[in-house]
């Protein structure tokens, strides 16, 4: 039996106050429907139907790096036509799991759970219930006497009776692909809000005898939607929770996972450990034995084994093993630290490859550059890349050495294992074993006063 997902996410998600569909907000560093996709595509489902509707553009835009289909609901008539709007989209033969986008801390596991009782059932529709304490605001799951499923009464249309039910539709369903088109034909809008509900096919179908299984779960939390914007930081929470466990898990330590922000993709190697204050952001991967913090934020980066870094900013940077970041280094896009390179406090570095053992430990901006091997970069020395107009290349060869508040007027090219004299201004090539000085001879006159 084939799997299809269909994925709600037209809705505008009023509550959250904002210019952004609701899908779009960020939660652990990733957009809450890319949470979704993620476990849905887990579970073992490639073919995804998401149906959008407000902000569909954001919506599409976020979602362009995924294999998806969309399909629009031009207006919100309710959860039955969201999924009326995927028929044509979907085979009909095949099983559809159906879900709202709005749901980011879904695990693939839950859902496989849900998968694997429609099919042992053979059910023409399954829903995923969850006994909660507090059911307010959610449809509640009606049984007749041998516990059977009846209905699913909204909140709105329940009585008093009903209300006080405590098991709950989560909103996540399996059916069988012919059988939930077949039925949403037929609901209406007769109800307290005017929708076409989804959760009537359900009725629909027990009415017909067509067994109806309700896979009652204890993952509560997978099923927390996102409304307002407390739930979105109580969503961050849990998701930050569960990663810092996966990683203690698999042999990284975290000093204090409170303090520590680690997004659902980055990937640590082991014995590596995470001092506080610490933020490691979208597509990082970190090595084994690096010591990483306090104060450290790193994003979409890739670090090698061994390497300690402290109290840095790190983004799409490339660091090999063994180097030694900070304190207060500013790592920026492109570039590339070779083995053992050490960048100290005040540092900056764009756009520049540093060849491996060489090192700039103090006070110092590189940008546009490429250095080589074994080379020293003296505390204050600046690149002079930019004219206003244009960016222009350094290049340093092997084994140079830069004297302390050398200025670097690029185009410039110093030859291997040739020195600068601190405080020069350096703006002709230099020759290999050279010592370029560019400074005033040292004057003494005799002080007045
Ligand atoms: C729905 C269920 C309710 C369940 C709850 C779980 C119905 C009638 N009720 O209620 O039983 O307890 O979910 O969270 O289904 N959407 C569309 N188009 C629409 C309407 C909704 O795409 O026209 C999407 C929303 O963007 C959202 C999802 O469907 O992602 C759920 O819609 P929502 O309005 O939140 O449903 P609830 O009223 O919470
Ligand atoms: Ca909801």
């Amino acid at each position: 039996m084939k799997l299809s997902a269909v994925i709600l996410a037209a809705g505008k998600g009023l509550r959250m106050r904002s210019d952004l569909p609701k899908v779009a907000h960020k939660v652990a560093g990733k957009p809450i429907i890319l949470h979704v996709v993620k476990a849905v595509r887990e579970a073992g489902i490639d073919d995804i139907v998401v149906v959008v509707g407000h902000g569909r553009e954001i919506v599409q835009e976020i979602c362009s790096g995924e294999e998806l289909r969309f399909v629009l609901q031009e207006q919100q008539l309710g959860t039955g036509h969201a999924l009326m709007q995927a028929e044509a989209a979907v085979a009909p033969e095949n099983t559809i799991l159906v879900l709202a986008g709005d749901i980011p801390l879904i695990q693939a596991a839950t859902l496989q759970q849900l998968i694997d009782s429609h099919r042992q059932k053979q059910a023409a529709a399954t829903v995923l219930s969850v006994n909660m304490q507090n059911p307010s605001g959610y449809g509640r799951i009606v049984r007749d006497k041998p516990a059977a499923f009846l209905r699913i009464v909204e909140e709105k249309d329940a009585n008093e009776e009903e209300k006080k039910l405590k098991e709950i539709n989560s909103g996540i369903y399996c059916f069988s692909g012919r059988q939930v088109f077949s039925a949403l034909h037929s609901i209406g809008t007769s109800n307290a809000q005017g929708e076409y509900y989804l959760t009537e096919v359900l009725e629909l179908l027990e009415k017909q005898q067509e067994p109806i299984g309700i896979f009652l779960s204890d993952a509560e939390e997978d099923i927390y939607g996102i409304n307002d914007r407390l739930q979105l930081a109580q969503a961050e929470k849990i998701l930050r929770q569960r990663k810092n466990r996966e990683l203690m898990l698999s042999g990284v330590s975290l000093m204090d996972p409170a303090s520590t922000f680690i997004d659902s993709d980055v990937l640590i190697g082991h014995d590596t450990i995470i001092l506080p204050f610490t933020l490691i952001e979208g597509n990082s991967s970190l090595g084994e034995r690096c010591e990483i913090g306090p104060g450290t934020r790193i994003s979409d980066s890739i670090i090698g084994n061994e390497v300690k870094i402290e109290n840095s900013r790190i983004m799409q940077a490339s660091v090999s093993d063994r180097c030694n970041i900070g304190p207060f280094a500013y790592l920026r896009p492109e570039t590339t630290l070779q083995e053992g390179v050490k960048v100290g406090d005040f540092v900056e570095i764009k756009k520049s490859t540093i060849g491996t053992g060489s090192k700039i430990p103090h006070l110092s901006y590189v940008g546009d550059a490429t250095i080589g091997q074994g080379v020293n970069v003296g505390a204050g020395t600046i690149t002079c890349n930019y004219d206003g107009k244009n960016k222009y290349q350094t290049v340093l060869e092997d084994r140079v050495f830069i004297g302390s508040n050398t200025n670097l007027v690029a185009p410039v090219r110093i030859g291997e294992n040739s020195v600068t004299g601190a405080g020069s201004t350096i703006s002709r090539d230099v020759p290999p074993h050279t010592l370029a000085v560019e400074r005033a001879g040292q004057k003494h006159l005799p002080r007045r006063g």
